[in-house]
């Protein structure tokens, strides 16, 4: 088999085939995905029929696995897989869907506004890695806007007055936007807000592109609800149809993105029905910017 990548949207996303990624992987393959992430940010694996521990093994080939806490309300003694695997699932430990009113059920439904993960933390995430193990029918897509394109599409104007604009992100603003406030004080202090850039350079290619996310919502030196109108303004701008792929999941799809380039959400689906998706995170490797003492 020889991995071949061929792109599935005009400014980024691909699909790879010819490689089995439940399976170690040479070098060379390593090398031709990393190459793969940079230029199209988005790549999707089909029928990879992946057991926990292969897929933290794929994982590994790009660097340290992001296994801290602090991206949720969920318990350590409620979570129904171990820290270096995050639960994109309805379910709970007993393998059956969260009830609608469920406090982490609520928390989870941020996960429908666009982000970027890890954008919450100090270091944000590199990769994430998204195995389809159970999908459900309708709904539940994946979509991914490419914050390269979205960038290079702003007037100069906007491109100069962003330049050396910084955010705060914390996992408070995008659920407070969703009207889930009530966090305690102990939620409070983990979801302490981040400095990340507005505009990021990504290290291989040296593209600059939008570091957007639901978590971000303010902008150093601004008052909040001019910052906020502006974000909305870029995310408006960002997710228009022409920088989105909507990724449609089939059962033991592989799907890994570059959080340094692109944000997701996913739709709307029926949570009485069973979706189990499984991510696991490639740590990112430095701030994108000091932090506030
Ligand atoms: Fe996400």
């Amino acid at each position: 088999m020889t991995l071949s990548i061929r792109p599935i949207h005009p400014t980024f996303a691909g699909e790879a085939t010819g490689i089995d990624i439940t399976r170690p992987i040479d070098a060379d393959d390593v090398a031709a995905i990393e190459t793969g992430m940079d230029r199209l940010a988005v790549l999707v694996f089909h029928d990879q029929r992946l057991t926990d521990e292969a897929q933290r093994m794929f994982t590994r080939n790009f660097g340290t696995l992001e296994a801290s806490p602090g991206g949720n309300i969920t318990k350590l003694h409620e979570r129904r897989l171990p820290l270096d695997m995050q639960d994109a699932s309805n379910l709970d430990r007993d393998q059956k869907p969260l009830a609608r009113d469920d406090r982490r059920r609520m928390f989870n439904l941020g996960n429908r506004l666009w982000h970027s993960d890890s954008s919450y933390r100090a270091v944000p995430a590199k990769y994430s890695l998204l195995s389809g193990r159970i999908v459900v029918d309708h709904g539940g897509h994946t979509e991914f806007a490419d914050m390269r394109a979205a960038y290079d599409a702003l007037d100069a104007t906007t491109k100069a007055d962003i330049e050396n604009l910084v955010c705060e992100h914390s996992l408070m603003y995008s659920r407070g936007s969703l009207g889930f406030t009530e966090l305690t004080d102990e939620e409070r202090s983990m979801f302490k807000p981040v400095r990340q850039r507005l505009v990021r350079t990504h290290p291989m290619t040296g593209r600059k592109s939008l570091f957007l996310s639901s978590h971000a919502g303010t902008i150093v030196g601004w008052p909040i609800p001019e910052a906020r109108a502006f974000l909305r303004d870029l995310v408006e701008h960002a997710t228009q149809p022409c920088f989105v792929y909507s990724h449609k999941w089939r059962q033991w799809d592989l799907v890994m993105w570059d959080n340094r380039q692109t944000m997701h959400r996913v739709t709307r689906f029926d949570e009485t029905q069973v979706r189990d998706m499984r991510r696991t995170t490639v740590a990112g490797e430095t701030v994108t910017v000091a932090q506030a003492a």
